[in-house]
């Protein structure tokens, strides 16, 4: 077993940015997704537990609407949970103004977390870090797809079906170098839906590590009730 301190190696630091400025708008709820209740805790604040499980994580850096007035009760959180009210229009840009916040050097390692998925068990999260550290580019956790995969046309009909071999789909967390990742976030965002698309823009491959189900993100209705059964069973 590796002790903390025989972690990520004392030269280099692990960070983690939680973007947490979305409004949740295809979940529609009456507040944004990530303060909806999962077993009596907000699931942003499930997201942040499962991070801080890990102790070669040195900080973390929620990222916030500017005019989000919520913060956790005094004492919730331990020292090293920051609250940052300066996320952007888009994902990539509140992870940028959270990446800005770090006082992180280039060779500094960098997590980004989805406040959305709060179903991070501490042995995936454990399983990057030890796959990713000693990687030259970085990487992130994703899960080959399993199910048969059919292009549809605009009427939901099926035009073809199509091979799924090579195919994984991307979790958080993703896991950078924070020097590779200013340069990945850095100009136009368009089309940079997470960290590993922005580091695949400067002609890097991301290492792909086997992350879990559990570990899915809460985007619709459906995602929300399986998120409370799943902590209505003891997932905390
Ligand atoms: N996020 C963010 N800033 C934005 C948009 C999204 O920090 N401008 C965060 C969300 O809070 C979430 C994560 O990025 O934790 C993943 O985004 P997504 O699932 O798309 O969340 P929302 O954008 O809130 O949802 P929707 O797209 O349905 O509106
Ligand atoms: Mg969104």
């Amino acid at each position: 077993m590796n002790s903390p301190a025989a972690g990520v190696s004392m030269t280099e630091r692990l960070f983690a940015v939680v973007p947490a400025a979305g409004g949740g708008s295809r979940i529609g709820a009456a507040v944004p997704k990530q303060y909806l209740d999962l077993g009596g805790e907000p699931m942003l604040h499930r997201s942040v537990d499962a991070l801080l499980a890990e102790p070669r994580i040195a900080t973390i850096v929620v990222v916030l609407a500017p005019d989000d007035p919520r913060r956790p009760p005094a004492g919730r959180f331990d020292a090293r949970v920051h609250w940052l009210p300066e996320g952007g229009a888009t994902r990539a840009e509140s992870v940028r103004a959270g990446l800005d916040a770090l006082a992180a050097g280039d060779s500094d390692w960098v997590l980004v977390h989805d406040a959305a998925r709060p179903g991070l068990s501490a042995k995936a999260l454990a399983r990057l870090i030890d796959t990713v550290r000693d990687d030259p580019v970085g990487g992130l956790l994703a899960l080959p797809v399993a199910d048969t995969l059919k292009l549809a046309d605009s009427d939901d009909r099926v035009c073809s079906t199509l091979p799924r071999e090579a195919l994984w789909a991307a979790q958080t967390p993703q896991m950078f170098r924070a020097g590779v990742l200013r340069q990945a976030l850095a100009g136009d965002l368009t089309g940079v839906t997470d960290e590993a698309s922005g580091v695949e823009r400067l002609g890097l491959a991301p290492r792909l590590v086997r992350g879990e189900p559990p570990n899915f993100k809460v985007t619709l209705a459906d995602d929300l009730e399986l998120a409370r059964v799943l902590f209505s069973h003891g997932g905390n």
